[in-house]
C-alpha cells in the first residue's frame, strides 16, 4: 500500500494531523498500538480526569457548598463505580467517535506498532503478529508520552500507582500520597480529597506547580491547602515499603537531612512524563534523541527528509491543544499549504477547583530575559459577583511588555477562569495591549476581573491612547 502521509501514533496530535490530511486530500493511514484511538489524552488523560473532576466536584459541592447556599440536600452519598462508570463512558463514546472521523475522512486506520523500517516505509506489526509494510511519501511520528518512573519504585497500578491506576481506584484511599506536585498530582490529588482521601502531597521543589508563574502558584498553594491538602514541599520519597495493610513511604528533605516515614493506603507518582520512542526504528533513518529523549525538530517540525514530528514526543508543552495544532499544521505544510503554531500564546488550565490558568510568559521568565514589563492584577475578592458567588479566592496578572506594549502574559487563579483564557490568547494572538483589553466592555466576574487587572497594570488607560484614537463619548467607540 502507498501513501501520502503515514502518522505513528493515534493521539490527539496523530488524529487531527489525520482528520486534516484527509481533509486537504492526501492519502492517509494512522496506526495506533493500544486498540482504540485518541492516545493518552482520550484513553488514560484528558478525559478520564476531567470526568472525574468534574464529578467530584458536584460530590463536593452537594456536600460542603450547598448548605451555605441555602440549598437543604439529605442523603448525599457517593456511589464511586457510577462515578468511574460514567467517566469509562466518556472515553468509550470519543474513542469510538475519533474512528468514526477516521472513516469520514478516509483515513485508513491501521490497528498495531509501527516501526520505521528506512525513508519512507512503515512495518506495522498487527495484534495478532502479522506484520505489513506501508510504502509512503511522508512520515509523523506522534508516538507521544509515558509517565516518568521514579527510581527503585514499582508502580502495580493498585496501590502504587501512575495516573492511568489513579483514574480507576476501585476504592476511595483512607490516605493518599501524590509524589510531585504537578498537574497531575494536583488535579487527581483533588478528585480523591473530595470524595474522602486525606491527601499529602511531596514534592521536590521548593514550590509547586514550578513552571506556573511564582505568585500565582503561591497564591494556588493556599488555596489548596486551605482545602485540606497537605504539602511536603522541598522532600523526596526515597523508597516505599509494601506492609499487609498499606504502605510505608520513606521521604527526605530533597537538600538532606533526617528521613522521616508517612503511612498511606495509596501512592500516585506523578513526577512528570517522558517521550515515547521505544522499538520506534529512529536508527533506521538517521535520527537521534536529546538528552532527555525527545526528537528534536528543526523549528519547523521536521526532522529529516520526508519525517516530520509533533506532540508529547519532540519539545514544547505536553498538551493536547499544543500536540493538535501542531498535527494540524504539519497536514498542511504536507498538502503544500501553510501551517502555523505560535508557541509564545498557548493556554495551559489546571482543572482544579478552583481553576489556574495561563498564557504567555511568566514574570520570572521575562526577569530572566531581561525584558521590561508593567505588571497588572485583580484579586477575586474585590469582584462583586465573585463575592456574591462565595468565590473570591485568587487573582489575575496580566504582564504587558513595555517596549511593543504588547501583553506577553496573562495568569490566573479564579472560579471560572479556565474558560477566559481563550480570549486572553485572542487578544494576544492579535498583539492587544494591556489598555486593548481594558478599553473592551466586560461582563461579570472573570471577564471583569481579567479587564481590572489589563486597567491595573496598562500603561494607557490613564493616558491617552497609544495610536491617534480617543474615545468617542456620543458612539462609545475608538477611532483610530
Ligand atoms: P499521545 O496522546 O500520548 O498519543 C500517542 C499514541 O501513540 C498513543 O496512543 C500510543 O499508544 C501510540 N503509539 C506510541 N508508539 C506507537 C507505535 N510505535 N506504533 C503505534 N502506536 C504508537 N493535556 C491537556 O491539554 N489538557 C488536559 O486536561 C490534560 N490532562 C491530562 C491528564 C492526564 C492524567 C495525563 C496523563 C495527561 C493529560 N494531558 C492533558 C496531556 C495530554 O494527554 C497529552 O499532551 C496528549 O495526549 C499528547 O498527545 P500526543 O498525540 O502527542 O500523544
Ligand atoms: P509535571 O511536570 O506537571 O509535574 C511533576 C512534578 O513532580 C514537578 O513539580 C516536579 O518538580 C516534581 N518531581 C519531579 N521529580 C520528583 C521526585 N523525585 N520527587 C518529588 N517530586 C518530583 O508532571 P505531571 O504532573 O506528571 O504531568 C505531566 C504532563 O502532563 C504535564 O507536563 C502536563 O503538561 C500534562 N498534563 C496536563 C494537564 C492539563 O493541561 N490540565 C493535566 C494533566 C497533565
Amino acid at each position: 500500500m502507498s501513501y501520502d502521509l503515514v502518522i505513528i501514533g493515534g493521539g490527539p496530535g496523530g488524529y487531527n494531523c489525520a482528520i486534516r490530511a484527509g481533509q486537504l486530500g492526501l492519502k492517509t493511514a494512522i496506526i495506533e498500538s493500544r486498540g482504540k484511538l485518541g492516545g493518552t489524552c482520550l484513553n488514560v488523560g484528558c478525559i478520564p480526569s476531567k470526568a472525574l473532576l468534574h464529578a467530584s466536584e458536584y460530590f463536593e459541592a452537594a456536600t460542603k457548598t450547598f448548605p451555605g447556599m441555602g440549598v437543604k440536600v439529605s442523603g448525599v452519598e457517593l456511589d464511586l463505580p457510577q462515578m468511574l462508570k460514567q467517566k469509562d463512558d466518556a472515553v468509550d463514546g470519543l474513542t469510538k467517535g475519533v474512528e468514526f472521523l477516521m472513516k469520514k475522512n478516509k483515513v485508513d486506520y491501521v490497528k498495531g506498532f509501527g516501526r520505521i523500517a528506512g525513508k519512507g516505509r512503515v512495518e506495522v506489526t498487527g495484534p495478532d503478529g502479522a506484520k505489513q509494510t506501508l510504502e509512503t511519501k511522508n512520515i509523523v511520528i506522534a508516538t507521544g508520552s509515558e509517565p516518568t518512573p521514579l527510581p527503585n519504585i514499582d508502580i502495580d497500578e493498585e496501590r502504587i500507582v501512575s495516573s492511568t491506576g489513579a483514574l480507576s481506584l476501585k476504592q476511595v484511599p483512607k490516605k493518599l500520597i501524590v509524589v510531585g506536585a504537578g498537574v497531575i498530582g494536583l488535579e487527581l490529588g483533588s478528585v480523591w480529597r473530595r470524595v474522602g482521601a486525606e491527601v499529602t502531597v511531596v514534592e521536590f521543589l521548593d514550590k509547586i506547580t514550578p513552571t506556573i508563574d511564582t505568585e500565582i502558584s503561591t497564591a494556588f498553594q493556599k488555596i489548596l491547602k486551605k482545602q485540606g491538602v497537605k504539602f511536603e514541599l522541598g522532600h523526596k520519597v526515597t523508597g516505599i515499603e509494601k506492609l499487609h495493610d498499606g504502605l510505608q513511604v520513606s521521604i527526605e528533605p530533597a537538600k538532606g537531612g533526617a528521613a522521616r516515614t508517612l503511612d498511606a493506603d495509596v501512592v500516585l507518582v506523578a513526577i512528570g512524563r517522558r517521550p515515547f520512542t521505544k522499538d520506534l526504528g529512529l536508527d533506521t533513518v538517521g535520527i537521534k534523541t536529546d538528552q532527555r529523549g525527545f526528537i528534536p525538530h528543526n523549528g519547523h517540525l521536521k526532522v529529516a527528509d520526508g519525517i516530520y514530528v509533533i506532540g508529547d514526543v519532540t519539545t514544547g508543552p505536553m498538551l493536547a491543544h499544543k500536540a493538535e495544532e501542531e498535527g494540524i499544521a504539519i497536514a498542511q505544510v504536507i498538502a503544500g499549504q501553510w501551517g502555523h503554531v505560535n508557541y509564545d500564546v498557548i493556554p495551559n488550565v489546571i482543572y482544579t477547583y478552583p481553576e489556574v490558568a495561563t498564557a504567555g510568559k511568566t514574570e520570572e521568565e521575562l526577569k530572566a530575559a531581561g525584558v521590561e514589563y508593567k505588571v497588572g492584577k485583580f484579586q477575586f475578592m474585590a469582584n462583586s459577583r465573585a463575592r456574591t458567588n462565595h468565590e473570591t479566592d485568587g487573582l489575575v496578572k496580566v504582564l504587558e511588555e513595555v517596549a511593543t506594549k504588547k501583553v506577553v502574559g496573562v495568569h490566573m487563579v479564579g472560579a471560572g477562569v479556565g474558560e477566559m483564557i481563550g480570549e486572553i490568547c485572542v487578544a494576544m494572538e492579535f498583539g492587544a495591549s494591556a489598555e486593548d483589553i481594558a478599553r473592551t466592555c466586560h461582563l461579570l466576574r472573570c471577564p471583569e476581573a481579567v479587564r481590572e487587572a489589563a486597567k491595573d497594570g496598562g500603561s494607557a488607560v490613564l493616558e491617552p491612547r497609544r495610536s491617534t484614537g480617543t474615545i468617542s463619548p456620543l458612539q462609545g467607540r475608538v477611532s483610530r
